[in-house]
């Protein structure tokens, strides 16, 4: 029957998918039977738990990568090998919490190069804590352990989580306030001795803290309190350590009795205003909505090819053959139209992300005879130039921008008047902004060629001049000089040019990390900003440059003005920049870093007329550093 047969060949079939995957599974096995010396991490694991006992000593030996190593609450005795573990290249989580392992962790157990979390809380480990950098462990719990002491916490760069918990640990961790990543700490029940908050992190970015039952001193006021609960801060320190009431405590909640009548009046206010504001919201959103779908016609509805006559710029069409002025090129013919075509239309593959932030779009192009540039499309006016100025107004404006011609000074190319849309043109900076070289690229050992195709040489060397205090001092500086000349004004004009957005994607690095500020678009004196406001501005810049810490607003900038009031600048030197190599240079760069500090305290005094010009500011920097004759 053909039906019978039918079923009968898928039958064999089925058979010989299952004999082939049975083969495989075999020959997979047979060859992980000869990979255990090319991946020895079971010996790794087998060598570390030697000595400890009631651990399953892995039987046969596995080809995997050991990842996880979790033995909760699984009765091991003894001690532990740990700097054997160091060795396994792919550990990330090691959990041997609940159970009785003895004496310390020998710090080299902190080279393990993929370790995330650690969980080793209520053993009856002890000794002095000790660590070695280890970039990528983000959670470590050693609470209910015996330990008396915490070493170099710091170099747990992306620690998040941090448990002491429970221990006996005299002093609170040096170089904890430089832990600003962490988001859960729990102190409590040691015999820490500090001052609070002193010796923290930034509060604000921490949703857990307990520092109970410790030695503590300093103050702890009302908003704190009321953040982390006031159990997070009992028996937390001596006589010292109060609750300092900044606001008068919330009013009790009156009783409902007597003020009914009051109440229900407010309660039909309450309900009128939430049906007024939900009514309001509708109608915005459905503006927005329209909004939208009308721009989004626009987009969308016509493609326009830039080849025709006429462009679009954002979403404005603009006459195709509007001149582009290359101000040292007169003799370059170039019109929008090949802007359009150097930038496929404006369009997306050649825009460039979030650069600068303030000013329109930005968009990178080559332009005959290798002319690099990066065209930004202006919104809004531009230092001497307003909104509504007429083509020949606004082309003079550019003109005389482009006159601003200093090293530190990203410099104005060309421009391009098309109806109302306006376009610059500077050079484009290979090396990126402030901000990605500072906090995007790999650090030193990070740097894996096998993980990208991009050629590392060039990354490779400016991720290790990050690392060099000369080469940050000498951004300080070039920044510091590029605003001093933007605040002199146009020669003899004697009308200060303002910033008023200085922020590290603003600073443009040229091929020798010679700093470059761009995108000084605001009107002369007009708006808020003032040149102290610039010098505000700079002086975070210098806190971002010296402790490498990223993100300022004024809760750190306070906190940072905190440390260095208290002459310990020093701590909250980038720690990249203390690991250089010893002796009479790190003392240097400490002593150096932190007069920088001080440049930035004075820079972001509160008082506008207690910060120094940045003429004086340059003074003050170059004395901290001579410059190198050459
Ligand atoms: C795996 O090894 C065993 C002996 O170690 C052998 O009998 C078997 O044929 C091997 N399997 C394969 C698929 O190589
Ligand atoms: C495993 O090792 C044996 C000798 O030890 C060798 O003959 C065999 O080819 C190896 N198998 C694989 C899959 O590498
Ligand atoms: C723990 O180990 C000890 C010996 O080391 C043994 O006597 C005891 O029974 C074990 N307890 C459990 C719960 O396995
Ligand atoms: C770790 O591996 C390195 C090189 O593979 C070796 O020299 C070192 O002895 C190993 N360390 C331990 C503790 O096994
Ligand atoms: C802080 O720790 C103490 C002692 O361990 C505990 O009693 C208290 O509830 C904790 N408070 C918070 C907010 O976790
Ligand atoms: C609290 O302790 C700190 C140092 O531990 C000390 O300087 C301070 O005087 C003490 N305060 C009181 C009121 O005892």
């Amino acid at each position: 029957m053909p039906y019978r047969r039918r079923v009968r060949s898928l039958l064999s079939l089925l058979l010989q998918v299952i004999v082939a995957a049975s083969a495989t599974a075999s020959s997979l096995y047979n060859r992980s039977s000869n990979c255990t010396r090319l991946l020895p991490d079971a010996e790794i694991v087998r060598n570390a738990f030697l000595h400890v006992g009631n651990f399953p000593l892995p039987r046969r030996s596995a080809c995997h990568p050991v990842r996880r190593l979790r033995f909760p609450s699984s009765n091991l005795t003894g001690v532990l090998r740990w700097e054997e573990l160091a060795n396994l290249s792919s550990l990330l989580t090691l959990d041997l919490s609940g159970n009785s392992l003895q004496r310390d962790i020998h710090a080299a157990f902190w080279r393990a190069p993929s370790l995330r979390a650690v969980d080793v809380s209520g053993n009856r480990l002890g000794g002095a804590l000790r660590f070695e950098p280890s970039a990528r462990l983000s959670s470590l719990d050693v609470s209910g352990n015996r330990f008396i002491s915490v070493d170099g916490v710091d170099m747990l760069a992306a620690l998040e989580n941090l448990d002491l918990s429970g221990n006996t640990v005299a002093a609170v961790p040096e170089g904890l306030l430089r832990l600003t990543r962490i988001r859960r700490l729990d102190l409590s029940g040691n015999m820490m001795a500090g001052l609070f908050p002193d010796d923290f992190p930034p509060l604000d970015g921490i949703d857990f803290l307990n520092i109970s039952h410790n030695r503590f001193s300093g103050k702890v006021d009302a908003h704190t309190v009321r953040k982390f609960g006031l159990s997070a801060f009992s028996q937390a320190g001596n006589a010292s350590l109060f609750i300092e009431e900044t606001e008068p405590a919330p009013a009790p909640i009156p009783p409902t009795s007597g003020r009914k009548k009051h109440r229900r009046g407010v309660l039909i206010v309450v309900v009128v205003c939430t049906v007024v504001a939900v009514a309001a919201l509708v109608i915005f959103a459905g503006c927005v909505a329209c909004g939208f779908r009308r721009r989004k016609k626009d987009k969308d509805g016509k493609t326009v090819s830039w080849a025709e006559e006429e462009v679009v710029v954002g979403a404005v069409k603009v006459a195709a053959t509007a001149p582009v002025v290359v101000l040292e090129r007169p003799l370059m013919d170039l019109t929008l139209a090949d802007l359009a075509a150097a930038t496929s239309g404006f369009g997306r593959d050649s825009q460039l992300g979030d650069v600068g932030g303030r000013s329109g779009a930005a968009y990178r192009a080559v332009l005959p005879g290798d002319l690099d540039v990066v065209v930004r499309v202006v919104e809004g006016g531009v230092s001497g130039v307003e909104e509504d100025d007429d083509a020949a107004a606004t082309a003079a404006g550019f003109r005389e921008l482009a006159r601003l011609r200093h090293p530190n000074i990203l410099p104005l190319l060309g421009y391009c008047i098309a109806g109302k849309e306006k376009l610059l043109l500077y050079e484009y900076m290979e090396k990126g902004d402030l901000h990605r070289w500072l906090h995007e690229l790999p650090t030193g050992s990070m740097v894996d060629a096998q993980e990208t195709s991009i050629d590392m040489s060039d990354v490779k060397e400016d991720s290790q001049s990050v690392c060099d205090w000369p080469t940050r001092h000498r951004m300080i500086l070039g920044i510091a000089r590029g605003l001093a000349f933007l605040h002199q004004g146009w020669a003899g004009s004697g009308r200060p040019i303002v910033h008023g957005h200085l922020v590290p994607t603003n600073i443009l690095l040229g091929d020798d990390l010679e700093p470059r500020i761009s995108d000084f678009m605001h009107h002369v004196g007009g708006g808020n900003e003032t040149p102290e406001s610039d010098v505000y501005n700079f002086g975070i810049l210098v806190f971002e440059l010296v402790t490498g810490q990223s993100k300022w607003d004024e809760a750190t900038v306070a906190w940072a003005r905190g440390v260095i009031r208290n002459k310990k600048g020093e701590n909250i030197v980038d720690a990249m920049l203390r690991e250089v190599d010893a002796g009479a240079a790190r003392q240097e760069v400490k002593r150096e870093a932190a007069e920088c500090l001080q440049v930035g305290f004075l820079c972001t005094a509160p008082s506008q007329q207690k910060r120094p010009t940045m003429q004086q500011v340059v003074g003050v920097l170059k004395d901290i550093r001579p410059a190198p004759a050459d």
